[in-house]
């Protein structure tokens, strides 16, 4: 083996170290026992069949290796007349009958008024590809044909655990459910002691505040009921045990669901101190019929265990989304460092003021130009145009190509701004179609930002759709589309199916967007996209598997950006983060701790160049070449919250991130302090996930900003840390540490 090659197994070697699951994945099936043991990086997950024949959740929790310990199913007695065994059994998937008083997995009502649904298991087969293995357990009424399938997958090298259910109607009637999860999780009875619940909760411009609670006797209910993910709550949750230590230590229990329509979790202890979380399709408003022989599918729920704590559960989150959920998993390209003048120009945009911008881009170093909202249709604000996707003549006389042409010659790629499930009332397909706005028809149609929803479950809209962004992209050469979604649902009508499938709006309009999404795909591979909601309201892991990247907020305030980011990253890789620097929104702060605050994501710039002195130019070159050397640890390494900025209760002065290689070799450490009080020195900054015994090289962005020695051992820095120096209110700094030996 030459030096080289023995250089890069060991590399290759580390990089297998950088999560180190020490077990592989497994699904065992024990018959004499009807119990199933899965076996998942960090942890063991275990259920199996009682004696009534129901399915219950015995194990969830760290790595267990003698499978045999795990004891077959039991029956449960009555706790009392008023609590049956029905509730105090942990099922897995729980339907409504027999008297269930927890929330249920699932809840139907049949042509005969029958509402009584009582599942019992049936059979089970297991299935298996490259990359991942899946048990499929089989599961039907005590009377009645209703099927259910369970699903649990495994990912090898993920510690990660997918669920999801099908629900059939094989019954000669209709079927109404009225409550369709994907998965109930139990947790173990800590001695009686709370979990500690973490959850995402938001609003326009304020999305990603990490919410943390005792889970008391009750239920803490998540949700969305606006037709899309929200941002209201995130579909992510994390429970800590009793016992947790910090962000890097104690067992944290955690989940998100892939899928971006209304959803609910429901994460409650029952008054016997059951912990249980549910989650799926969100039964408000949902009802849906199931004529002979249809089914529904669930949204995926993952879920996953760790003793890492929350940095630990976060990593794990991050890690699965790149090797499996985003576009080119297990290889997601890095993010490019992207100019888009929104926030400079608005709706203002024009050949030459693009070009313009376009040629100060370049000279950043930036890879990708975006025009934003205002190109097309009669667009001059916010009331008119939508719906109407082509080239406005009074802005771009000559079409696009002639701005396209200038960004590539200036060696960067072009993205373009789309919002193709509005529409303005103010727009010539408005005016051809008003029918094909969501709406109950004889009611009034409420408007958001001057523009209406148009209905995606009516598949001649959704054909429509596709076709012009199919237009737009084979005519002209678009590397990139923003496809932003700038309100939520009212009036979610569909009058073109009879009245009892109507609710089915909220699966039809989602399944027909990720259609648009996986065509588009298919037919343009090259073509990247980003998910944005009026900033962060559509981030979850359904849209993910179609989108490169997310917006998470319109607030682009550097100093809001950190605790919006720390949010963020809890339940999303920081590798689909975008990040602006802007014209400093809520406050004046300086041009580098705008930079290095974007530096935690993928960096992109939103400022308005013509503004920029030759200083700030020279600053933001400087500044983009340095991202360009940290851009995969950031976007594609491990991450730990070293000081974590203010949280909702929690207020702090400083913030520092550290993000490690995945091939160990190199680490980042990003710090931050807001105001100064007192003249107090920044505390040392002890690091994260360096090998103790290796030797770490520092290299600081600026050497008056750190007063610790140039090199020393991973040790060294994890227990001794560094010593920065930041005195001044909104001052940062990026130090580089690179493996020497
Ligand atoms: C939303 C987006 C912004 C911008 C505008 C354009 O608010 O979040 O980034 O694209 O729409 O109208």
């Amino acid at each position: 083996m030459s030096l080289r090659a023995a250089v890069s197994a060991v590399t290759l070697a580390a990089a297998h170290l950088a999560i180190p699951f020490a077990h592989s994945q497994s699904i065992e099936y024990r018959s004499d026992a009807k119990l199933w043991i899965i076996q998942t990086g960090d942890f063991t997950y275990a259920m199996g069949v009682d004696e009534r024949n129901w399915l219950q959740s015995l194990y969830w929790g760290p790595h267990i290796d003698r499978t045999q310990d795990i004891p077959a199913a039991h029956s449960l007695p009555q706790r009392a007349a008023f609590d049956l065994s029905t509730t105090t059994t942990p099922q897995e998937y729980a339907a409504w009958g027999a008297g269930l008083y927890t929330e249920p997995a699932l809840k139907a009502t049949f042509a005969s008024g029958n509402r009584d649904l009582v599942l019992e298991y049936v059979d089970q087969r297991q299935t298996r590809d490259a990359n991942s293995q899946t048990l499929e357990i089989t599961m039907r009424d005590i009377k009645l044909p209703l099927v259910v399938h369970l699903f649990y997958r495994v990912y090898t090298g993920q510690s990660v655990l997918e669920r999801w259910s099908t629900i059939d109607n094989q019954t000669k009637e209709d079927v109404v459910l009225e409550d369709a999860a994907s998965a109930t999780w139990s947790l173990p009875n800590l001695e009686n002691r709370n979990y500690r619940a973490h959850w995402l909760t938001g609003r326009w411009a304020g999305e990603w505040q990490l919410q943390s609670a005792s889970l008391d006797v009750g239920s803490q209910v998540i949700e969305s009921r606006r037709g899309s993910t929200g941002s209201q709550a995130n579909p992510w949750f994390a429970l800590e045990g009793p016992d947790a230590g910090d962000d890097e230590h104690g067992p944290v229990y955690f989940g998100e669901l892939g899928w971006s329509g209304s959803w609910r979790i429901t994460m409650e202890q029952s008054s016997l101190h059951q912990v249980r979380i549910t989650g799926g399709y969100n039964p408000f408003d949902f009802d849906y019929r199931l004529a002979p022989g249809e089914s529904l599918t669930t949204p995926p729920f993952y879920g996953g265990f760790t003793g890492g704590g929350m940095g630990g559960a976060s990593r794990i989150l991050h890690r699965f989304q790149q090797d499996v959920i985003l576009p080119g998993a297990p290889h997601p390209k890095l993010r490019p460092v992207l100019y888009n003048s929104w926030e400079a120009t608005e709706f203002n945009v024009s050949e030459s003021g693009q070009i313009a911008l376009a040629e100060k881009a370049a000279q950043l170093g930036i890879e990708r130009f975006v025009i934003d909202d205002g190109w097309f249709g009669q667009r001059k604000d916010d009331h008119a145009g939508l719906g109407d996707w082509y080239v406005n003549k009074q802005k771009f006389p000559n079409g696009l190509k002639p701005v396209i042409d200038r960004v590539h010659q200036l060696g960067m790629d072009f993205g373009i701004w789309v919002e193709p499930e509005m529409v303005n009332p103010d727009s010539d397909l408005y005016r051809k179609h008003p029918e094909w706005a969501m709406n109950f028809p004889g009611r009034p149609r409420t408007e958001a930002r001057n523009q209406l929803l148009l209905n995606l479950a009516r598949p001649d809209v959704t054909e429509y759709v596709y076709h012009w962004l199919d237009d737009l992209v084979s005519n002209n050469d678009i590397n990139f589309l923003k496809w932003d979604y700038n309100r939520n649902w009212a009036e979610p009508g569909w009058d073109a199916v009879p009245a009892a499938d109507q609710k089915k709006i909220y699966v039809a309009y989602v399944h027909n967007l990720y259609s648009i999404f996986d065509r588009l795909r298919a037919k343009h591979p090259k073509l990247e996209i980003e998910s944005c909601s009026g900033g962060g309201s559509r981030v979850d892991l359904g849209i993910m598997r179609r989108t490169e990247e997310v917006w998470p907020s319109d607030n682009t305030d550097a100093l809001d950006r950190l605790s919006l980011q720390d949010g963020f990253t809890h339940a999303y890789t920081p590798g689909v983060m975008m990040a602006w620097v802007t014209d400093a929104p809520n406050r004046k702060t300086p041009l580098k701790f705008r930079f290095l605050v974007a530096m935690e994501g993928s960096l992109g710039i939103g400022a308005n160049l013509n503004n920029f002195t030759p200083e700030d130019m020279a600053t933001s070159k400087d500044l983009v070449a340095f991202y360009k050397s940290i851009r995969p640890t950031v976007q594609q390494g491990l991450q730990y919250r070293l000081i974590p900025p203010s949280r909702p209760g929690f207020p702090s002065d400083r913030a520092a991130t550290e993000y490690v290689s995945t091939d160990g070799t190199q680490a980042v450490v990003l710090a931050y302090l807001h105001s100064q009080h007192f003249g107090d020195p920044y505390p040392l900054v002890r690091l994260e996930g360096l090998d103790p015994k290796a030797i770490y090289r520092l290299h600081p962005l600026d050497p008056k900003q750190l007063s610790s020695q140039q090199e020393a051992s991973g040790s060294y820095w994890m227990s001794h840390g560094l010593q920065l120096v930041l005195r001044d209110d909104y001052d940062s700094t990026a130090v580089v540490l690179e493996r020497s030996r």
